[in-house]
């Protein structure tokens, strides 16, 4: 076992980590547990690879762009790595799980390759690399996750992301998730609480619990609990002010969960639920076990009884077989859902999955055609939808400065708009009431009531 002290005496010189992360939620919290565990072991945060003694990428490989984009990076520290020989450069998560020895192969000059669950072993894999010089494989499938919440590291005390459960059984027919992120296992409700728990004490006014596939939660777990059980309990912590999840899958979406989501009063009335087309032809071949008409159905419930709830989505265009009726039928459910907004990916074969067989007959000319065609649609609804909040007051939990402008503020409604609106710092972390009166598709810009 390596003591801390052991740890900083060996190597208390290397101690600048430069930390960059790619792809989900997921992936950012785990960065943050990471980072935690890094700064308790005494590792500073740099924000340049210059600086850095440890340079980590937590990567993706959802789509091919996401692990190109990687590759690239690494690439570019070739030289630096020349220069200084000393210098350790890791990379973690799901294209480390996925890739494995090839990494080392590929990236001659990677000394790490830490799989998505090792992560809590980082700093001992670091000293492992400084003490003995040779690269470290650390890739293993049957490990489990468990990092204490006390060591995150997170930017901001106010929002924090909670993981409920690990992993997805869903198998989507193009999806890597499953390979790299291993077979789902949920958090105890009691240990879930717990860390809520903390984090509010530490003045945490909003939760987003994390799953892939969060509406199966408590799969698994003794007293068949589900994720209403859980939000149940969540919901009568005092002081915690917003309750979230993400993601919502169609197929374990149930109209009960829906119904306990609007009688607890923290739980926020957003929904990202990925219908990812809007063909049933296309859907089969995604094996995503639902229907359009399920998922129609589904949100006029939800509609119903939580008549201001915004809904998110993902679309996938292109997918093996996808004709241009099928992409009208996305086009329709678009117009009729009107979501909030929507990410909408080219589809990408992935090496594995089921899909990869499939014959690849949507030309990229196509795919580009189809992906500008519903971010155009997305755009027209997003900035109609937001015009209609001008002239209401909505509530806002101020989250820092705003990125476009440092000189206002920026926080989200419970809907998850983004609002912008002229403040003094002090305001951050609270929640306020703002006024809107002009928006665009994807900010709102009010003022403070009290300043009317
Ligand atoms: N667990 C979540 C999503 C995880 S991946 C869910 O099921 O909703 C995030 C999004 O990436 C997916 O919703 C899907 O739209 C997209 N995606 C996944 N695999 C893809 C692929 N091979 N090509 C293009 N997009 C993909
Ligand atoms: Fe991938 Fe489907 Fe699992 Fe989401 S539910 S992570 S899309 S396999
Ligand atoms: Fe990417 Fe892994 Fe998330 S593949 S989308 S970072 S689970």
């Amino acid at each position: 076992m390596i003591k801390s002290a052991d740890f900083i005496s060996k190597d208390s010189q290397y101690k600048n980590v430069f930390f960059e992360t790619f792809g989900c939620q997921m992936n950012k919290l785990d960065a943050e547990l990471s980072l935690g565990l890094l700064q308790e072991e005494g590792y500073k945060i740099v924000d340049k690879v210059d600086e850095a003694d440890v340079i980590l990428f937590n990567t993706c490989s959802v789509r091919q762009h996401a692990e190109d984009k990687v590759y690239s990076h690494l690439g570019a520290l070739k030289t630096l790595k020349k220069r200084h020989p000393e210098v350790i450069v890791g990379v973690l998560g799901c294209m480390a799980q996925k890739d494995g020895e090839a990494i080392f192969k590929r990236m001659p000059h990677v000394d790490l390759v830490c799989g998505t669950r090792m992560f809590s072993r980082l700093p001992e894999l670091i000293l492992k690399i400084r003490n003995h010089g040779s690269p470290v494989l650390a890739i293993d499938e049957k490990q489990v996750v468990n990092i204490k919440r006390a060591v995150t590291y997170r930017p901001n005390i106010y929002q924090a992301f909670v993981t409920v459960m690990r992993g997805c059984d869903n198998y989507c027919s193009y999806c890597i998730v499953p390979y790299v992120r291993g077979r789902e296992i949920s958090r105890t409700i009691a240990d879930i609480k717990e860390e809520v728990h903390t984090l509010v004490s530490n003045g945490c006014k909003e939760i987003t619990l994390l799953g892939q596939n969060i509406n199966s939660y408590g799969k698994g777990l003794d007293g068949g609990v589900t994720l209403g059980d859980l939000l149940t309990e969540l919901n009568s912590i005092e002081r915690l002010e917003r309750l979230r999840f993400v993601t919502s899958h169609p197929k374990d979406m149930t109209f009960d969960l829906i119904k306990t989501m609007s009688q607890l009063d923290k739980v926020c009335e957003h929904l990202h639920m990925p219908a990812q087309s809007g063909s049933d032809q296309i859907l089969k071949r995604m094996r995503r076990g639902y229907t359009v008409g399920y998922y129609r159905d589904l949100i006029s419930y939800a509609k119903e009884l939580i008549p201001c709830l915004t809904v998110a989505s993902d679309f996938i265009v292109g997918f093996p077989g996808e004709t241009d009726g099928d992409f009208q039928e996305t086009v329709r459910l678009m117009e009729d859902i009107r979501f909030q907004n929507c990410f909408i990916f080219k589809y990408s074969p992935r090496t594995g999955t089921k899909a990869a067989d499939l014959k690849e007959d949507v030309p990229d000319e196509i795919k580009r055609e189809r992906n500008m065609k519903l971010l155009e649609i997305q755009k027209r609804i997003s900035l109609e939808e937001n015009k209609k909040t001008i002239g209401k007051e909505v509530q806002v939990l101020v989250e820092g400065a705003s990125k476009s402008d440092p000189n206002r503020l920026s926080g989200r409604t419970r809907q998850n708009h983004i609002v912008v609106f002229n403040g003094l710092q002090d305001l951050v972390g609270k929640l306020v009431d703002v006024v809107i009166h002009e928006v665009t598709d994807l900010t709102l810009f009010g003022k403070l009531t009290n300043c009317l």
